[in-house]
């Protein structure tokens, strides 16, 4: 299953293998352009046989950037370097995606940072400002407006980052969020930011639609995976096609990792939810990426860490699966 391909709405992905959007904190100018670094770094991956690259966090307000190295997508002059990468990771045969992103209180940039509750997330970090309702407003249009650059620039799918204890995710979770407007408290409240996000995108993107959650805070008054079956459900009312799922990373936890340590959410969201479910996480092999899918444990397999060991990660899998993968044509003599 792993090299079947696999379509959402009108957009089909050759495989199943996804790269998982990484940070490369390369925008040496700090502009949130995009550089030859990463014109070099996703069209490789491309090479490589990936069927769909997601592009790393990308900014859509400065604030929201984790570092001031990051990709940005809040004004109409990053449209030029991303339809040059679309381009070019298209021209090999991958569909590409992007990652939407705000960090609210885990923003490491200079200025003020928001978040929907002034609480730092520890003791090195910054205490946010907790945002108004026009801030509120402001970066919701903001998600808007990048969701409609990122159209402009080509790409297949948007992925909204509501994972890893970034803004969104601070809005979801009772630990971060302290806020008793309507935006706060209850469930719903806490879901409405993310529901409102997902609204202002299917505004402008009918595409396919992906958002990535922290399925655990790893907190006994966190959330947990059943809390996000019932978000997942509302996601998928709302039109989402696909939950990417992640864990942690809300409050400072331990987390005990171990290879395919996040799959049993992604089943359990796929099965609870009744929606598509890409799997993360320690994933680093053909046999293991087959086990997940063939057991209907989830539609797409991230791989992360092991595509920036191994570009040719795809074609390693196809080996050990016994599949003969086709070679770009200039490869041939050596695949
Ligand atoms: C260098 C690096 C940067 C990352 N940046 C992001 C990011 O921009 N957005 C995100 O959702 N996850 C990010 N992650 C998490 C990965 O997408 C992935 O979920 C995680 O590394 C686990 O998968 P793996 O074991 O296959 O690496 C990053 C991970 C690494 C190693």
């Amino acid at each position: 299953m792993l090299f079947s391909p696999y379509t959402i709405r009108d957009v089909t992905f050759k495989n199943r293998i996804v790269m998982s959007p990484m940070c490369m904190y390369a925008c040496d100018r700090e502009d949130g352009t995009v550089h030859n670094w990463h014109l070099v770094h996703y069209a490789t991956r491309a090479v490589g046989q990936v069927g769909l690259i997601i592009v790393e966090a990308t900014a859509v307000t400065p604030q929201g950037r984790i570092s001031a190295r990051d990709l940005g997508i809040w004004s109409d002059e990053h449209i030029s370097g991303l339809q040059t990468l679309t381009t070019l990771v298209h021209e090999q045969g991958a569909k590409i995606g992007i990652q939407l992103a705000h960090a609210g209180r885990k923003a490491m940039v200079e200025g003020e940072i928001i978040a929907p509750s002034p609480l730092p997330f520890d003791e090195t970090m910054r205490t946010p400002k907790e945002m108004t309702k026009t801030d509120i407003e402001e970066t919701i249009q903001a998600f808007q407006n990048g969701a409609l650059r990122a159209k402009k620039a080509g790409f297949d799918v948007i992925e909204i980052h509501a994972a890893h204890g970034y803004l969104i995710n601070e809005f979801l979770s009772p630990l971060t969020n302290k806020r008793t407007d309507e935006y706060g408290g209850t469930f719903e409240n806490r879901y409405r930011f993310l529901s409102e996000v997902i609204e202002a995108v299917k505004k402008v993107w009918d595409g396919p639609l992906f958002v990535r959650i922290s399925a655990s805070d790893y907190h006994p008054d966190g959330l947990t995976v059943n809390d996000y079956v019932e978000y997942a459900k509302r996601m998928k009312t709302q039109g989402v096609d696909l939950i990417d799922v992640s864990s942690g990373a809300v409050v400072p936890a331990k987390i005990d990792v171990y290879p395919g340590y996040q799959v049993p959410f992604a089943e359990t969201i796929r099965h609870g939810a009744d929606i598509a479910t890409g799997a993360v996480g320690l994933i680093t092999s053909g046999r293991q990426a087959e086990e997940i899918l063939r057991n209907g444990r989830a539609d797409l397999i991230f791989i992360g860490r092991e595509l920036l060991r191994n570009p040719y990660w795809p074609k390693t899998a196809s080996s050990e699966l016994g599949i003969s993968l086709e070679a770009p044509k200039p490869y041939v003599r050596g695949w």
